[in-house]
Parts: C-alpha cells; structure tokens; sequence
C-alpha cells in the first residue's frame, strides 16, 4: 500500500502555554528561553511539533489574545532574537514550531483600534466592526462569549463597536480589503521567518450575520460560522496554499457534516480543525460523570466523516480554555488517578489524525483546588463568577462551579519538579502553583517506570513506529457499551486494537469475532505486568493495545 507521507500527519503536537511552561528570569512568568531549555525534555517524549500560544506584544487582558502588535514579541517573554533562536534549535532537534493566529479581533490598545475610535471619519475606522445605538442601548441583542452584551459603547464618537470576545477585544472587520490585505501581508511575514504552521484562533467567528439578525437558539449564533465565510476562507487559503504548513483551525460552530469542506485535502481552508463536539468549551455548567456512549459517538462523527482521504483531524482532550481531562473525565481519586490519565491518553492519541497534548497533560495535571476568586485570572471566569453572584448564587456555591470549570484549571505552572515554585521559577509565580507538586511532577515521573509519563512516551513512540495508527482506518466496536472505548486501527495486514475502561468499575464485555483476544499480541497495558489480563474482565480505567500476530 502505497502512503502519501505527510510531515503534519505523522508528528505529535505539543501545546505550550509560555506564560505557564518554564521561567527563566526569575520574575514568576514563563519566557522564550524557559521553551528553549526543555526541547530536549520534548524530543525525548517523542514530539515532532510544538504550537505555542500568543508571545505577541500585547497589554494581556486576555492572556495574549489580544494583539497590540503583531509583528514584537511580548518583552515578559523575550525578544525578536530569543524566538529566532528558539525556532533554530527546534529545527536542530526535528522539532517544527507553530504560532497561534488570531485574527477574528485584536486588542483595544492595537494602533488600528486607536485611531478607528478617534473618529467617524478616520482612514481606520472601518477596520472594525462599528453601529448606532437603539432605543434599547446596543445596535442589537448579541451577547458575548465572554458574558454580557457584545457591544461596548464610545463616547468619542457616540457609537458602539462589536466584541465577540471581552470589551478589550474588538473584532476586526473582515468584509474590508484593506484588513485582510494587511492580515495577509503578516502572515506572509510570520511565514519567510520560517515558522511551520498556524493554529488559528476563533476563525469560524470572522464572519457576522447582518446586524438585524436576533439571535434565536444558540446566543452565538450570529457570529459562528455563518454563511458567507468561505470567501474570506478561500483567500486566506491561497496564502497558506503556497507552502508546506500545518494549519489548524479554532472551530467552534463547525459540524462533522461540514468539516470536509473545512479541511478536504485539495479545496480545504486548513489542514484540520479543533471540533468542539466531543468537549463543550464554553460549558458553564458542572460536569457529569462522563457519558461514555455519547462521548465515543462523537468522536467516531469525526473520524467517520473525514476517513478515507476526505480530510484529516486534529485530535485533543485538553488545552488552555478547558479544565484538565483527568479532573473532568477520569479521577482525581488516589486509586484511580494514574489509570485514569493513562487511560485517556488512549482515547485520543490513537485515533486518526494529529494529537495534541497539552502542557502538563503527559504527567496527569489535575485541576487546581481554587481557594478564592482572587486565584483566578481568566477575564471570562470572573465575569461568570460575578453574574452568578448578583443573580443570587451562594459564594461557595459559585466557587464549586468555578472549581470545575474555570480555564485557569489548565494554566497553573507546569510542574517539573516538587519544590516550592515546582522547579517553574525560583519565585512565586503569576499563577498558584497546585499543591499535588509533591506527587505530580516530571522529575519523579521520569524515573518511575510506570508513570503516567512514560506510559505518553510509550504511546507515542509506538505512534511513531507504526503506520497503521497513523494512516491506518478507524473502526469502532461495541458502540453500545457504556463503561468501555474500543477501537480499532488497520493498514493493510497491520491491525491494532485499543479497549479502555472508562469508568471506575469493572468492565466485562464479549469482545466481537474479529477482535478474539487469542490472536492479538499486548503491546501495552496501563496495569502492571503482574497482572494477568483477564479477556473479558477490565479493571477500572484499565487500557490496553493490542496488535495483530
Ligand atoms: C480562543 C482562545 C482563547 C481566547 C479566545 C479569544 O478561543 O483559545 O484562549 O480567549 O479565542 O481570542
Ligand atoms: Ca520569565
């Protein structure tokens, strides 16, 4: 069988979150240099790309997400020089660097913003997105992402500007030439800098419905992936066309029925897409117990929709916007913790497609056991926080909520090791420090053996040795089964098979013909060898990998 290799397919995406990963001045934030110093800690786990999130200059009431200047580098993290060297000893070690797009809005302190706000007749000021008030106030009832209404009023010119995002974001306005001229020409400079790719931030949001439109059933829906979209796609496609990138796109609003046409591999706009069917981003609400059966139907969506050549899928279970992946979906309980990271490892860095695993994620990071408010940074978690309490939630109710939910979850420091400021800085960081340092660490995880770090080794490097997790098709068995995740992987003669226990209790099941344990070797299992595998017993959050004799 032939395989058309692709860098982008073959390689393991690595997350970093630089204000979070590793400081080296001592000033309690991460920097450029704190990357540089762990890329071998990162080759040697065997990824072949990493997407950093914005290092751009940026007043960071958003964390970086709003751009004031798209071409410097934030001074907390580093200079111009200190990213070209990062990049360069990357390329040295095999490891491709991708940067974070966000060109749905920028910041309020951008010069385009200062000058469009200036007034009426400004050459800037159609590069946002501007309307008269009503009766009412706002021009209409869009909300925000972020809470509240998306429409923040000026005085200087008595009128309001549109943010999907927080006020301190206003959306550029995509159906100006000259924005997009002026997106494109920097990203065409990103690019001769010789970085490998983008992941694209809040695209499907680039597009707005006409301002008459209300919103009916889904508060967001005027500005999610509405009709009209491909053009301005379709030419941010031509620039990325020209080279061989790895593009991902930020698509919240983009169903599996329309991904081909957001990632097919000769028309799409991208390389794939981050969906988000199978975890809820802007979910406000408590998490249940993970419905197993649901969870395997969306992932199977995705991988069913873009099989066979029709296009190719990003694969995560965490990043910056969402709590940690054991703390949601596996357990933070002593006896089931380490299983349960292992075990969700599996659950997405054998499907097909580019896995992305998120800082902090490959030593089982669990959510932070917030004391206050004041421990949380993210804009949109306090805007929640303080809407909850004026329409009458108890504190330590909302507290409960926000302990489950919030995005900080994820942006505590990486733990390297379990001193004071977790081997992160020699100082107290931005950010609190979660106190299970002590157990989680990579230090200690890399040397034990069973760890949750070398089990991620492991996969990946099993990953990385067989095309058939690779370019291999997807099957889902037992489809029905609410405890377990079963799949499978073949190319060709090359067949795999992964079961995962997804829940805290046993598991029993009558494996189908084709997946008689007897002819299947154990590559990997995330119980010990003294174990001895039972064919149709499953330990809680017990996972397993099989491959054809
Ligand atoms: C994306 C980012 C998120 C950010 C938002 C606005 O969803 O992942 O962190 O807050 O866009 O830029
Ligand atoms: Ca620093």
């Amino acid at each position: 069988m032939t395989i058309k290799r692709t860098w982008w397919k073959e390689a393991v995406g690595y997350q970093i979150y630089p204000a979070s990963f590793m400081d080296t001045n001592n000033d309690g934030i991460g920097d450029l240099n704190g990357i540089r110093s762990k890329l071998d800690y990162l080759k040697d786990l065997g990824i072949g790309f990493i997407w950093i999130t914005p290092i751009y200059e940026s007043p960071n009431v958003d964390n970086g997400y709003d751009i004031s200047d798209y071409q410097q580098i934030l001074k907390t993290f580093g200079t111009m020089e200190e990213f070209d060297l990062l990049l360069e000893e990357a390329h040295n070690l095999g490891i491709r660097v991708i940067m974070d797009l966000v060109i749905n809005h920028t910041s309020n302190q951008h010069p385009w913003f200062i000058e469009s706000r200036s007034s009426l007749k400004d050459d800037y000021r159609d590069y946002y997105i501007w309307a008269d008030g009503t009766i009412n106030g706002p021009p209409n009832d869009w909300v925000s992402i972020f809470g509240g209404s998306a429409w923040e009023y000026d005085e200087t010119t008595n009128q309001y500007y549109l943010h999907v995002f927080a006020k301190e974001q206003p959306d550029l306005n995509w159906e100006n030439p000259r924005v997009k001229r002026e997106l494109f020409s920097m990203v065409d400079w990103w690019l001769d800098k010789g970085i490998d790719g983008f992941r694209v931030d809040a695209i499907s949001h680039i597009k707005k419905a006409p301002l008459e439109t209300s919103s009916t059933n889904d508060p967001f829906e005027s500005f999610k992936n509405v009709p009209g979209i491909e053009t301005h796609l379709e030419e941010l496609r031509e620039i990325f066309k020209k080279r061989d990138i790895l593009t991902v796109g930020e698509a919240n609003g983009v169903s599996a029925d329309q991904a081909h046409q957001w990632v097919g591999e000769t028309t799409g706009y991208f390389n794939m897409l981050f969906e988000f069917d199978h975890i809820s981003l802007w979910n406000k609400e408590e998490h249940e117990i993970l419905d197993v059966i649901h969870f395997k139907k969306m992932l199977t969506k995705w991988q069913n929709a873009l099989a066979d050549g029709r296009g190719w899928n990003a694969l995560y279970m965490e990043n910056h916007d969402i709590p940690r992946s054991v703390s949601s979906f596996g357990s933070e309980e002593t006896v089931f913790w380490q299983a349960s990271a292992k075990a969700l490892a599996l659950t997405f860095l054998l499907l097909q497609g580019t896995p992305f695993i998120y800082q902090g994620q490959e030593i089982g990071m669990t959510n932070m056991p917030f004391a206050s408010i004041d421990d949380i940074d993210a804009v949109d978690t306090k805007n929640f926080y303080y809407e909850m309490i004026h329409s009458g939630v108890a504190p330590t109710k909302a507290m409960n909520v926000i302990r489950r939910t919030a995005r900080d979850n994820a942006r505590t420091p990486m733990q390297w090791t379990a001193e004071e400021y977790a081997g992160f800085s020699k100082r107290k960081p931005w950010m609190v420090i979660n106190p299970n340092k002590q157990k989680i660490n990579v230090l200690d995880e890399l040397s034990e053996p069973d760890s949750v770090l070398n089990f991620y080794k492991q996969v990946i490097h099993l990953r990385n040795r067989n095309d058939a997790l690779i370019y291999g098709s997807y099957k889902l068995y037992l489809a029905d089964h609410p405890q377990l995740f079963v799949y499978g992987r073949r190319l060709g003669e090359e067949r795999f098979v992964i079961i995962i226990n997804l829940s805290k209790d046993f598991a029993s099941a009558d494996l189908p013909e084709n997946v008689q344990i007897e002819e299947w070797d154990l590559e990997l299992s995330n119980l010990n060898d003294q174990v001895i595998h039972q064919h149709t017993i499953f330990a809680p959050y017990e996972a397993r990998v099989y491959k054809h004799k």
